[in-house]
């Protein structure tokens, strides 16, 4: 029984059931879990810790590789397991526990917690629980949909727990390219000089002895909540199809573009879905998450082949992709992510990033993370590691939320993630306004008119021009710089009325 899933006869005697496995944890340890963007996470252990959490005090900080699915982050916040978390997370319930301030919540760049473990910045893991396909005869782990801080986690913890996912299919093999730098400072250069090529393992080494139980589980991942495209989202994806093409005419690059990077969400979705129908072609991805969007340009031929961290799909596109998954293994490498999100990488092969912001001002500043400048929303995840680095680095947004009653244009972002420095091209359905080049004088009469819905324009030019009076590079009044942000939490509208 499970000989195709634990190749190593000796580790047998490790099988035990995830009640069982609760009891190597111990109140106030470090905990790195698998799971990146909905895909990959581990399933049962999340469910048994919060049984155990009703008898026995248990409050753990809890690395993964971005966001649970299963409502497991939510599942845990609420019953006091999650004390801290880190360092990306998209769960409702989880999100309420961090802006009450009972969660604590490290938002990082995803590129930087496996250095930050490795360096001894963050206490060391105690425990990683990790989802698998299979263990190696050698005692490799073979990882499912996401490769995350797996192996980060797994370099570092005293105890390995491995959950055995028998829906994951055994041909899942193959996808994964783990590779894990050195230490600083006289680490080598990563050797990875192409988007498909392959520079590490297809397992992750871990000794036998460290593997401490071995769970077996048969739930999927969860699918991905990302809407479909709508008209907003298709004209996003228009504009930027446009000014690509005006980079492909003006000999800045070919029609294979260059590298794509293409965030979370139903924005980046939908407005890589609109690839579709471009002239574009043999194009690559170096990406974090692969979603619906990725498998549709595989299947139509346009993308010859992707890199990621982690696949996060439909249930219908999951269908047809273990349905076909012969077809991708040669197309798809999933990597560890400090190697999909590597910074040096993302500046050699000149990627092009594509992030969506849930606001950005009249300069080019952009807050992805903070609704209403205090409200954490889901982290920064990879954005800042593409955004900083990226040949082009492109946000996109729809200009209003909460039917209108929210500009994503404002005069002053109220958190500020990607700062004007790192930001080269802003969209909406509107238009696009490409930044390059200008100064903040020039930058603001072009976002305002490109990007601003029109209920919002003059609105956003009487800021401006008020603004100039008082002088400076970037100018502001800042008596009304947040009053945007205020009227809506006084009024219910940032619209004057
Ligand atoms: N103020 C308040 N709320 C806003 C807002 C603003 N300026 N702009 C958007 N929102 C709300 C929307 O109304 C929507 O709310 P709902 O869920 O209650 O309907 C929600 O934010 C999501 O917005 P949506 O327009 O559907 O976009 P999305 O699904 O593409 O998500 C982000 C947008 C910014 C939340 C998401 O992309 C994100 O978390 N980004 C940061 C991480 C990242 O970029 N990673 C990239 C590397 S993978």
């Amino acid at each position: 029984m499970y000989e195709d899933r634990i190749r190593r006869p000796a580790l047998m005697n490790k099988l035990m059931s995830a009640e069982q496995a609760t009891l190597l944890f111990k109140d106030g340890m470090t905990v790195g879990m698998s799971g990146f963007t909905r895909a990959g996470d581990a399933k049962a252990l999340p469910a048994a810790l919060v049984e155990r959490a009703r008898s026995t005090p248990l409050h753990l900080t809890l690395l993964t590789g971005a966001s649970l699915g299963n409502d497991s982050d939510g599942l845990m916040a609420n019953a006091g397991v999650v004390a801290r978390r880190m360092p990306f997370q998209a769960d409702a319930a989880l999100r309420r526990k961090i802006n009450s301030g009972e969660v604590m919540f490290i938002d990082q760049h995803l590129s930087e917690t496996a250095e930050q473990l490795r360096s001894g910045d963050l206490k060391a893991v105690d425990i990683a629980v990790i989802e698998a396909v299979a263990i190696t005869a050698d005692g490799g782990i073979i990882p499912t949909m996401s490769v995350g801080n797996t192996a980060n986690f797994v370099q570092q913890a005293a105890k390995v727990i491995v959950e055995i996912n028998l829906s994951a299919p055994l041909a899942l093999e193959g996808f994964h390219d783990i590779y894990v730098p050195g230490a600083r400072p006289h680490r080598e250069a990563i050797p990875l000089l192409t988007p498909l090529q392959r520079i590490g393992t297809a397992a992750i080494a871990v000794p036998p002895e460290r593997i401490a139980a071995i769970v077996i589980t048969d739930s999927p991942d969860s699918p991905s909540n990302a809407l479909p495209p709508d008209d907003e989202t298709d004209a996003i994806a228009r504009h930027v199809i446009t000014f690509l093409e005006g980079e492909v005419r003006a000999g800045r690059m070919d029609a294979s573009l260059r590298p794509l990077q293409a965030g979370i969400g139903t924005i980046a979705n939908a407005v890589l879905h609109g690839l579709i129908d471009s002239p574009f072609h043999n194009m690559t991805m170096y990406s974090e998450v692969l979603q619906d969007s990725a498998i549709e340009l595989l299947d139509s031929g346009q993308l010859k082949m992707a890199s990621a961290s982690s696949i996060t799909l439909s249930a219908t596109m999951h269908e047809k992709f273990i349905r076909n998954i012969e077809r991708y293994r040669e197309r798809i490498v999933l990597r560890p992510q400090e190697i999909s999100n590597h910074p040096e990488i993302v500046r050699r092969l000149g990627i092009i990033a594509l992030n969506t912001a849930l606001e950005f001002d009249i300069y080019g500043n952009v807050n992805s993370t903070h609704v209403g400048g205090t409200h954490m929303m889901n982290g920064i995840g990879g954005s800042g590691d593409f955004a900083r680095n990226g040949q082009l680095s492109i946000f996109v947004s729809k200009s209003v939320a909460k039917d209108g009653a929210i500009s994503s244009v404002v005069p002053f972002a109220a958190h500020v993630d990607h700062t004007e420095h790192d930001v080269d091209v802003l969209v909406s359905e509107w238009g696009l306004a490409d930044l390059r080049g200008l100064a903040p004088r020039e930058r603001a009469p072009l976002i305002i008119e490109h990007c601003a819905h029109p209920d919002y324009r003059p609105q956003l030019l009487a800021y401006f021009e008020a603004a100039k009076l008082g002088g400076g590079q970037t100018p502001h009044v800042l008596e009304q710089a947040l009053s945007w942000h205020a009227r809506y939490q006084r009024e219910g509208s940032m619209l004057v009325k």
